[in-house]
């Protein structure tokens, strides 16, 4: 039986929700933030699981409404303020890949300030995507490694990654079928997993089912 020991999630779909209901796609990402919080606390029960990556907002995300890109930035923040607790109850260390620099300086604050309060939990650590663009992280990568004349081999280049592991099992909500920027490198031997599920009605009883059918699948990585 595989080993589940890093999960990651496209959790997709939030808009579709709300307009199927007719309301505005904020009320899909105030309901996505609840699906956050429901599928990390029921990760950090699951003993094998030790990472969590979700991707939360890509480098392409920015072309959306200003409106739109303001609400996420504003409900993000809110999310970070009001669930320390959850993440202490919990024991989620939480951190970050992609590139901050763009965000406001409060939001940034924000982040710093839930990663250092969680910094010692270790039941679960958590990555939220932000800003983040697979082959934006590998250009930044690559440059780094010229920057101190390394040699660019796999190892180097997976070490100078945001996030320098590899995925066992990827999810993506909603019925689309693709990466959308996410992991390009991380995914290389992940199993793959789409459910046309939107993000906001995804629950942990749908992980359960999901994480059987993983357990089950034969991994080769290239062998016999
Ligand atoms: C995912 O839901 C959340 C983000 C990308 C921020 P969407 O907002 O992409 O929802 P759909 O795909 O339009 O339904
Ligand atoms: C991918 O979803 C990004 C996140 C889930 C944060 P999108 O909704 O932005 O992707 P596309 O545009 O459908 O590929
Ligand atoms: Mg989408």
């Amino acid at each position: 039986m595989n080993k589940l020991e890093h999960l990651a999630i496209i959790m997709d779909g939030n808009g579709r929700w709300a307009k199927k209901r007719g309301w505005n796609r904020t009320k899909g990402h105030e309901k996505g933030v609840e699906t956050v919080r429901d599928i990390t606390i029921h990760c950090s029960k699951i003993e094998e699981i030790k990472t969590l990556t979700l991707y939360a907002f890509s480098t392409e995300n920015w072309k959306r409404p200003k409106l739109e890109v303001n609400f996420l930035m504003k409900l993000l923040e809110r999310y970070l303020k009001n669930e320390e607790p959850t993440y202490m109850k919990y024991g989620v260390k939480f951190e970050t890949i992609g590139d901050l620099e763009p965000f406001s300086k409060g939001l940034r604050k924000v982040i710093d300030n839930l990663k250092e309060k969680t910094k010692n939990n270790t039941n679960l650590k958590q990555y939220i995507a932000l800003n983040y663009g697979s082959q934006d992280e590998i250009v930044r990568a690559v440059n780094s490694l010229v920057k101190e004349n390394i040699e660019v081999t796999t190892d180097t280049l997976t070490n100078a990654l945001d996030l320098p592991y590899s995925i066992d099992l990827l999810i993506r909500t909603s019925g689309e079928h693709r990466l959308s920027n996410f992991l390009l490198w991380q995914v290389a031997y992940s199993e793959f997993f789409f459910t046309d599920t939107l993000w906001p009605d995804f629950s942990p009883n749908e992980l359960d089912t999901i994480i059987d059918n993983f357990k089950n699948r034969e991994r080769k990585f290239g062998g016999i």
